[in-house]
């Protein structure tokens, strides 16, 4: 069913409703007693309008369009200069979610360390694991003089072709909401503010500075917004970064609905909201909307909307003074909050042995063994092994577009030297022949490029076993036109395994992709945009060092007619910028809150795999299912036992069905590390949100009463071990 356009116009018009209540209602949610809240209001009484409104608006620091940082700026996306006398930090703003980027053109010391993608820190299922990863950019940052990072990235991946989904978590708003706010929490925990973004919906990137997403405001509470809400609770980002895309018709960062209605009131959100880059289009409008911080003004937008207009703005009555007073303190309560008046950077250098193994460590535990028929590995430690293809001499592959990291030890791959946005792909120096090598040294391993096809066929020939490696390149500002890896790669693949059928693929992709050669290799591991550590952590699996434990946060289509948009429209345009801004076309997100594997559900869809599968090097069973009522809250406990020879970690999944029908929902999990024999009691607590339905009317949650059912499984569609439970209806307190 298509939405109707007269529903966008409604929800519009109620906001229209909220503008004239929003600020004064936001800043009351602040609360008195918060020390950070109150630190900030001292500072602000004492400075003058002009000071505070200097507070609203970054100016371009060397990494957008201009070529040289502002004079104090270290040479990033924005820097802003604080007011003098006022005692706070100057605003060092850098990008991005995987770790530091810098514009190599200003600073030539702008290499830091990389995580693996989003995509592979929330395979991971481990929040304490994504705190760390965090912990490690922000402590880079930091060293690095910066104090706001733009970065964790928090919408949903509803299209497995999206560009920037590996800077995302996947398709779930729990998982989403509790990995990229830990990954925050992490970020935060140096002293540095993390930005959660793209508020919201800017799930594909096709059209994304004129697009509208539409979707009824009651799903979107449900899927793409109840991600971003679990996020903050988790993780307290200082700031949110709004999207480019329209959202029902209008922008996001001039949406009363996103900004002031949800964010700041039902969120009670008190922190500030900034622009992303070129997303600011007004003055008034934007700022009665309830943006705060005008990103990079001076550059990215069409004029400097936050400068002199504002201020035109608000001398004229358009903007009630008591606005830009709200603005400016969460901006300076952020700082305070975050502890980045206290806690000033202090440059040092990197130390990148140990930030390195960080990263390797989440690839470790991120990477998704998705096939090992007959056991092929484990690698035997003395096989003779035909490594073949993506460089893997060299070094592993990145995503492109902001949040693109300098590698340390500089690129590895020359490529033609693509002048167009955002270049040739970068490959880290971190190279998984040499760390295979490394890893078994009795082993007789070679390398081929599987440029030609024929050679590789004859080294797989020649070996036990064939190791192809395989990419997908994708990046910021332009979807994948298909599913496919790059290059020869399935034809590449396809020759190998038909050569030696003890043929292991490891996918190192910004997506899922289509696996046409599937049933015909004998192994697959999704290594995911691996990040600096990435070569060791995959000899490290390959090897068995350490086992697999990664679970798929993003379904693996069998083919692009089982996507909910099949095609997207203009993605085949010639070029980014016509990509960018190809129509101001509508996507009417019809699919509502069945994102991925939701979607697969109510249509009864059979994946290639499922969202949350994921293999080992041991075996699990889980029994003793029971669900119940204590305290109001549902809670599921089971037993689960390492029953294989090695130690392994377990992630089992509770997902849920509502008495009213609809698609099964992820409620909880838990990462459960167990010696071979070795068993354990888990209990899970579920949010209630995901028991209930966003009443659109009232903004709040409610319970419906009936028999729940609750599924306990590996993946999504594991139907194995299922009970249900009698829950009585309520309505969650707001
Ligand atoms: C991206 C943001 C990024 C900003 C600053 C924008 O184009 O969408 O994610 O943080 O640029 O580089």
């Amino acid at each position: 069913m298509k939405l109707s356009r007269k529903l966008f116009l409604l929800s519009a018009v109620a906001c229209g409703l909220v503008v004239a209540h929003g600020p004064a209602r936001a800043h009351a949610a602040h609360g008195a007693s918060d020390p950070a809240d109150e630190r900030a209001r001292q500072v602000l009484a004492h400075m003058s309008l002009e000071d505070k409104m200097s507070l609203l608006f970054s100016v371009d620091g060397g990494g957008f369009n201009s070529s040289v940082a502002p004079p104090g700026g270290l040479g990033s996306a924005a820097y802003l200069r604080a007011p003098t006398g006022s005692g706070l930090p100057d605003l060092q703003i850098s990008d991005a979610g995987l770790g530091v980027r810098n514009p190599a053109h200003i600073r030539k010391d702008g290499a830091a360390v990389s995580l693996p993608s989003g995509l592979a820190t929330a395979s991971s299922w481990d929040m304490d694991m994504a705190r760390e990863a965090g912990a490690m950019i922000g402590r880079e940052a930091w060293q690095k003089g910066f104090n706001i990072l733009l970065g964790g990235g928090a919408d949903l991946t509803r299209d497995p072709r999206g560009g920037r989904n590996f800077e995302y978590a996947g398709e779930d708003p729990l998982q989403t909401g509790r990995m990229v706010g830990s990954t925050i929490a992490g970020v935060q925990s140096q002293h540095v503010i993390s930005t959660l973004k793209h508020y919201a919906m800017n799930d594909i990137e096709t059209s994304r500075m004129t697009m509208s997403a539409d979707i009824d405001p009651v799903a979107m509470r449900e899927s793409d917004l109840l991600g971003f809400e679990i996020a903050i609770e988790t993780g307290h980002p200082g700031s949110i970064m709004c999207a480019y895309n329209r959202v029902n018709d209008l922008y996001a960062c001039e949406s009363p609905y996103l900004l002031t209605r949800t964010l700041k009131q039902d969120w009670h959100y008190p922190g500030f909201v900034m622009s992303d880059w070129g997303a600011t289009h007004s003055s008034a409008r934007a700022a009665l909307a309830g943006l705060d911080q005008e990103s990079a003004g001076d550059h990215a937008d069409a004029r400097p909307y936050f400068r002199t207009l504002l201020a035109a703005d608000v001398k004229a009555g358009r903007v009630p003074q008591s606005r830009i007073d709200d603005m400016a303190q969460r901006i300076v309560r952020s700082l305070f909050a975050q502890g980045l008046v206290d806690h000033p950077p202090q440059r040092a250098p990197l130390d990148v042995v140990t930030d390195t193994l960080v990263a390797q460590r989440d690839e470790e535990e991120g990477a998704v063994l998705l096939r090992n028929a007959g056991n092929i590995l484990p690698l035997a430690p003395t096989a003779r092994i035909a490594v073949i293809g993506g460089h893997a001499d060299v070094g592993v592959i990145s995503g492109g577009g902001s949040s693109q990291v300098d590698p340390i030890g500089g690129e590895v791959v020359k490529g033609p030297g693509k002048k167009d946005w955002p270049g040739d792909p970068v490959y880290f120096p971190s190279s998984p022949l040499r760390a295979m090598r490394a890893e078994a040294p009795a082993a007789h391993i070679t390398y081929d490029p599987g440029t030609n096809i024929a050679a590789a066929v004859r080294a797989a020939r020649a070996a036990d076993v064939a190791v192809v490696y395989a990419t997908q390149f994708t990046f910021e500002g332009m979807d994948a036109p298909n599913m496919h890896l790059d290059a020869n790669a399935d034809a590449l693949i396809a020759a190998v395994a038909a050569a030696n059928p003890r043929t292991v693929v490891v996918m190192e992709t910004g997506d899922p992709v289509l696996m046409p050669w599937n049933s015909s290799v004998a192994g697959v591991l999704e290594a995911w945009f691996p990040g600096s550590g990435g070569g060791t952590a995959i000899a490290r699996l390959l090897f068995g060092k350490v086992a697999p434990s990664g679970h798929l946060t993003m379904t693996f289509p069998q083919a692009e007619s089982q996507l909910a948009h099949p095609d997207i429209a203009g993605v085949n345009a010639n070029n980014v910028f016509e990509m960018q801004f190809h129509t101001d076309q509508e996507l009417v997100y019809d699919d509502g809150s069945d994102v991925g594997y939701r979607w697969f559900d109510r249509n009864h869809l059979k994946p290639l795999y499922p969202f949350g599968y994921g293999l080992t090097y041991t075996t699990f069973t889980t029994d003793g299912l029971v669900a119940g009522s204590h305290h109001k809250q549902l809670t599921v406990t089971f037993n689960v036992r390492n029953t294989g020879m090695r130690a392994g970690v377990d992630v089992p999944q509770v997902y849920v069905g509502l008495p009213d029908g609809g698609a099964r929902r992820l409620a909880g999990w838990q990462r459960v590390s167990l010696a071979p024999g070795e068993s354990r009691q888990v209990t899970v607590r579920v949010d209630p949100r995901l028991l209930a339905h966003f009443d659109g009317r009232h903004d709040r949650w409610d319970i419906p009463s009936g028999r729940f059912r609750v599924w306990l499984g590996h993946s999504a569609v594991d139907d194995s071990q299922q009970v249900s439970v009698h829950l009585s209806g309520r309505t969650l307190a707001p």
